[in-house]
């Protein structure tokens, strides 16, 4: 079977300068795998690579078997992105937005229907909403494109809980339900296990742990030494 999304060998880096080297990782259709490690490890330039917003310094991304090296062809093969700025129109309301992002238009409110949250915010601004409105407008917003493959960078990072617990619950629908693959980057390594069937752990650019989330949570200690010297930042729970 193809994956769903491939990173063969990829290194990928700012003006030249490589971040993370050659990078193995792949995503199945319906599976979701978490990408972690301390600040600065390269978990968003590893993201911002895969959606075509930087250029690889080598190696390759595949969404389905297609090699893509640019936003255009990654949109073309399905891949949606909520990047860690959320991405929203700030100006716009919450149904624009969602409007905006939407393959399919629908009469009535269809996109609005699978977040009770959203639904009494339909009519006002993003940018007037709390954060944790404004990320699941952003998740939404993402999941209204009809992505096959999706990416999300640190989408629980100062929110409450009870945001959180829906949050996780809005992926893991997407995931089981629709099939959708996806890639979640998070420094919080339990909630990302917790989310996640299978997790790599990025230290310095480099892979240093992967493997099913259940046997990765049953090596916290290897975990917590991967975070050093940033593990004062890095691993909380
Ligand atoms: N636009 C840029 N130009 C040059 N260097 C950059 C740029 N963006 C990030 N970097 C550098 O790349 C390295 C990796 O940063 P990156 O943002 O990918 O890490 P991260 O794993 O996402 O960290 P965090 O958990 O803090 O979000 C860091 O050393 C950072 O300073
Ligand atoms: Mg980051």
């Amino acid at each position: 079977m193809t994956a769903a999304l491939s990173l063969t060998s990829l290194s990928a880096g700012h003006n030249g300068v490589p971040v993370t080297r050659s990078l193995d990782l792949t995503v199945e259709p319906g599976e979701i795998v978490a990408l972690i490690g301390p600040n600065g490890a390269g978990k968003t330039t590893t993201l911002d690579t895969v959606a075509g917003v930087l250029h690889p310094l080598g190696g390759e991304v595949e969404v389905h078997g297609h090699q893509v090296r640019s936003t255009a062809e990654a949109g073309k093969r399905g891949l949606g992105y909520l990047p860690e700025r959320r991405g929203l129109f700030s100006g716009l309301t919450v149904r624009e937005n969602l409007w905006l992002r939407a393959r399919s238009r629908r009469r009535g409110d269809p996109l609005l229907d699978d977040y009770p949250a959203l639904q009494r915010l339909a009519d006002r601004r993003a940018g007037l909403l709390s954060g944790g409105e404004q990320q699941i407008l952003a998740l939404a917003a993402a999941l209204a494109s009809q992505p096959s493959v999706l990416l999300i960078d640190e989408m629980t990072m100062g929110l409450a809980p009870v945001v959180v617990t829906q949050l996780v619950e809005l992926v893991r629908t997407a995931a089981a339900e629709r099939g959708i693959a996806v890639l979640v980057v998070e420094q919080h390594v339990k909630a990302a296990l917790d989310l996640a069937q299978r997790g790599y752990v990025l230290q310095q650019g480099e892979v240093v742990m992967e493997g099913p989330a259940e046997e990765l949570r049953g090596r916290m200690d290897e975990l917590h030494a991967a975070y050093v010297p940033g593990k004062e930042a890095g691993i909380t729970g």
